[in-house]
């Protein structure tokens, strides 16, 4: 059976998972049992309150003052179907602190595309820039040496949003980069957003109770306000997604914020659709303990630092976070190349998850084994394996998109 040490060596190999239990999700945190949609929401608050404590931290209020400034605007971008604005959201606070982020618009503009058109929502890693080798594109992002290293270079990360489907499909587009709320590095604290929040000596050591991740979905929350204002789209309709940390960061902005109808989660692993029981790839100890700066040290609260050799003993796991999205539309997508972070967990989970989805009536997943590889189900609750490594790709939003169409027909 497989031990978790120091240094770390991962389990890929299903006969070594120690065998775990996961919590029952319709009993509530004080330990009764849950029968209806009244019990579960009576629950709700007190069963994310225990994830802020353990995992991701507290929520931000908001700032006292928050406004919007159109920097540019573009009327024929993406081959002429795109309207491309880009958003400063600037926040300030009475003692005269304040801080910006630059949200990049893109708003399909066919013709016969109706309008206030539904918006995906999410974060980027690098910077704005990377998502389209538009020129206009502001360069946003961080480039100091002591931040995680990915290629920043403009038009790096095409790939990864098909724009033009997206303006075929009716749906718009908002990002930020996620540095420009919490830069992600160990050293990010005090260039993130929290010095609005905290004063000076509250940053050393730094909170325990905080995290970049909650930051990150505060920041999502936040982007969604804006886009409440903007008219051509219809902010009722709006998705978050993210890949990867930012998978786990979607998966906690939706439980966060029930505004979002649609969470769609991409290769999160370990602390984001993976459960926190099994031992396979990742594990929140080999993310916590691994390396002294490692990014377990900011990416979640401190608790977790102290907990994460013993997940079997938390009162929660991450089907639960699942659960936390109900009654609204969850995808989760995992790939074949992707073991670190666990698919067969990740599946697992979302599977876990459906008799809170079950409470309301929705579509559940039927089968305890996870489908072929290439195969996308469910509905309501959706899963996608695509052939491949760690990343976002095309196919991928296919299955997000035909998620969105299916989340909006009610
Ligand atoms: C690392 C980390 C994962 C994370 C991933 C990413 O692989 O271990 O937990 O999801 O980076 O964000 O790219």
């Amino acid at each position: 059976m497989y031990v978790q040490q120091i240094p770390w060596v991962a389990n890929y190999d299903e006969n070594e998972v120690p065998p775990f239990v996961l919590p029952d999700p319709l009993k509530a945190v004080d330990g009764t049992p849950i029968t209806s949609t009244a019990e579960w929401e009576a629950n709700r608050a007190a069963l994310l309150e225990q994830f802020r404590k353990i995992m991701y931290g507290r929520r931000l209020p908001l700032p006292d003052k928050v406004t919007y400034k159109v920097l540019h605007e573009k009327k024929n971008a993406v081959d002429g179907t795109a309207v491309m604005r880009q958003i400063e959201l600037e926040f300030s606070m009475n003692n005269g602190r304040s801080h910006k982020a630059v949200m990049l618009l893109f708003i399909p503009s066919g013709a016969n595309g109706e309008k206030p058109v539904p918006v995906f929502t999410g974060l980027t890693f690098h910077g704005n820039h990377v998502i389209s080798d538009d020129p206009d594109i502001i360069v946003t992002g961080v480039t100091g040496e002591e931040f995680r290293s990915f290629d920043r270079t403009p038009g790096a990360q095409t790939r990864r949003f098909p724009l033009k489907e997206f303006m075929e499909r009716n749906f718009a587009l908002a990002i930020c980069s996620y540095h420009d709320f919490f830069p992600d590095a160990c050293a990010g604290w005090k260039k993130s957003i929290l010095p609005l929040f905290l004063s000076d000596d509250e940053f050393d050591p730094r909170p325990e109770d905080m995290s970049a991740i909650s930051v990150w979905a505060w920041g999502l929350s936040r982007m969604l306000d804006c886009l409440e204002t903007v008219p051509e789209i219809d902010a009722s309709k709006a998705a978050v997604f993210g890949h990867s940390r930012l998978g786990k960061t979607a998966l906690w902005a939706g439980a966060e914020d029930t505004r979002f109808k649609l969470v769609c989660v991409n290769d999160s692993g370990c602390g984001g659709a993976a459960p926190n029981r099994r031992l396979y790839g990742e594990t929140l100890f080999c993310m916590c303990r691994q390396k002294e700066d490692g990014f377990g040290h900011y990416w979640f609260t401190h608790t977790m630092y102290k907990d994460c050799e013993a997940p079997e003993k938390l009162p929660i796991d991450q089907h639960q976070l699942i659960a936390l999205i109900a009654p609204r539309a969850v995808a989760v997508h995992s790939a074949t190349e992707d073991q670190w972070a666990d698919p067969r967990g990740e599946y697992m989970s979302l599977y876990n998850a459906p008799p809170v989805y079950a409470l309301y009536g929705k579509e559940v997943l039927t089968s305890a084994e996870p489908p072929a590889p290439e195969v996308p189900v469910g509905t309501d609750m959706s899963y996608y394996l695509r052939e491949g490594k760690h990343d976002m790709v095309v196919s991928d939003w296919r299955c997000y998109m035909d998620a969105f169409d299916h989340a909006l027909k009610g």
